[in-house]
């Protein structure tokens, strides 16, 4: 007979350990400083946040009425690569912006967020390296710690305007572990937008090398000053190479829907992509409706939302060129820019203004720029601002930070 064996506890219990990747997955330090930003808010302190990417721009009509009213008896899951009818629409309105994308070269994903981990869950293997210009989007670490790919950096500085570093210096990285190179156009946190030689130039490097472009243009509307956005995907002849990333969360203020999309003329990427999309079933159904109807958006809202950043942008520069030792390049596109501020440590300054500094009760969160370089002690005196306050709520902002900097110094 079968004698039952009974599970007998260890004496002394042992916790179970989380994973070595999970310890590695970067903070993020656009959000770390939430908690200081709680106290501040529960000492009755008002706090401007300029340290968010989240518009105060409402979204456009047309979105929201399409959910509405909907009269759904089963919120199914979609196809795995997005409505169709969503895919054909938005492959038109690429074709109204001059770029050649057909429906089978995109597939909907849960925000630009999870484009980039197809991106990169598609094209590399663990131990794969990826070149990217530096300061970038904070969470690409994270979604390359959570591909286990390593991030190559290369640097951009605040002296060229965070340009196109020299392609020799990227050259100068490439080993036999490169993938891909990728980049943010217009950029986040610089504001940076690429130029067309510089794109090509890009187009040449990972031509000879067989690697990837991966370009997140999820800014694309937000270009000032007569600035023309020049895709990765109007590069001709390197249709195997470019990957676009796209999303509605900037374009529409459509943050909270979380539908974005890869896109690439790539077939064989794609297939790999749909298997990842496959995995994760769908995107989520009532915000691709909402997307699908953006879509319908009239011109004139792009227009007043571009007018009003632009406005936005020339006031906070403006105001921050008041401040003495402060450095800051204008931004050429997206909504945000990096400030080199008269200090040591941005990460100090921006608790301390949370946690111990008020002028008249109100205060600003800022992000600091050193969370959004991959090498380590750069950027330690570097501010990330996203202009999507109101333009009073800005000049508020940055008088408050002009009296901080002054006590700051003194402390
Ligand atoms: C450069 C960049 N890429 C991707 C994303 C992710 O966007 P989504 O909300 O579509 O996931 C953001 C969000 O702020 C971003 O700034």
């Amino acid at each position: 007979m079968k004698k039952n064996r009974k599970f007998v506890a260890p004496k002394k219990l042992i916790m179970p350990k989380v994973s070595n990747k999970g310890k590695q997955m970067p903070e993020s330090p656009i959000r770390k400083l939430v908690p200081y930003s709680e106290i501040a808010k529960s000492k009755g302190n008002k706090v401007y946040h300029l340290n968010i990417g989240q518009p105060d721009i409402a979204t456009p009509e047309v979105a929201m009425n399409s959910i509405k009213n909907l009269d759904i008896k089963v919120l199914e899951y979609s196809h795995s690569a997005g409505f169709e009818s969503y895919r054909r629409k938005l492959s038109q309105y690429y074709k109204n912006h001059d770029l050649r994308i057909d429906v089978e070269d995109i597939i909907i994903t849960t925000g630009g967020s999870e484009a980039l981990l197809f991106a990169m869950g598609s094209t590399m293997d663990f131990g794969d390296e990826i070149i990217i210009p530096e300061p970038f989007y904070a969470n690409y670490n994270g979604f390359s710690t959570a591909s286990g790919v390593t991030v190559v950096p290369v640097i951009s500085t605040l002296e060229s305007g965070f340009a196109l570093p020299p392609i020799a210096d990227f050259e100068k990285l490439i080993t036999s572990k490169t993938k891909a190179i990728l980049i943010c156009n217009p950029g986040n946190p610089t504001g940076y937008l690429y130029s067309k030689d510089e794109m090509l130039q890009l187009a040449a490097l990972v031509k000879k090398h067989d690697l990837f472009l991966i370009a997140d243009e999820v800014y694309r509307e937000f270009t000032y000053d007569g600035d023309v956005h020049y895709s990765v995907m109007n590069i001709p002849g390197i249709e195997e190479n470019a990957i676009m990333i796209d999303s509605v969360s900037k374009r529409y203020s459509m943050c909270g829907a979380r539908i974005g999309c890869i896109v690439s003329k790539n077939k064989e990427l794609m297939a790999t992509a749909m298997k990842f999309a496959q995995a994760r079933l769908s995107p989520p159904t009532f915000a691709q409706i909402a997307s699908e109807a953006a879509l319908d958006t009239p011109q004139s809202y792009f227009d007043d939302v571009i007018k009003e950043y632009r406005s936005r942008r020339d006031i906070l520069i403006a105001e921050l060129q008041t401040i003495e030792g402060v450095k800051i390049t204008k931004p050429k596109g997206a909504f945000y820019c990096i400030a080199e501020l008269p200090i040591e440590n941005a990460d100090d300054f921006s608790q301390w203004l949370l946690e111990s500094y008020d002028l008249n009760k109100e205060t600003v969160m800022l992000a600091p720029a050193a969370g959004f370089y991959s090498t380590p002690g750069v950027g330690l005196n570097q501010v990330r601002i996203a202009y999507v306050l109101k333009k009073e709520d800005l000049v508020r902002s940055v008088a408050i930070l002009k009296e901080a900097l002054k006590v700051y110094k003194t402390k």
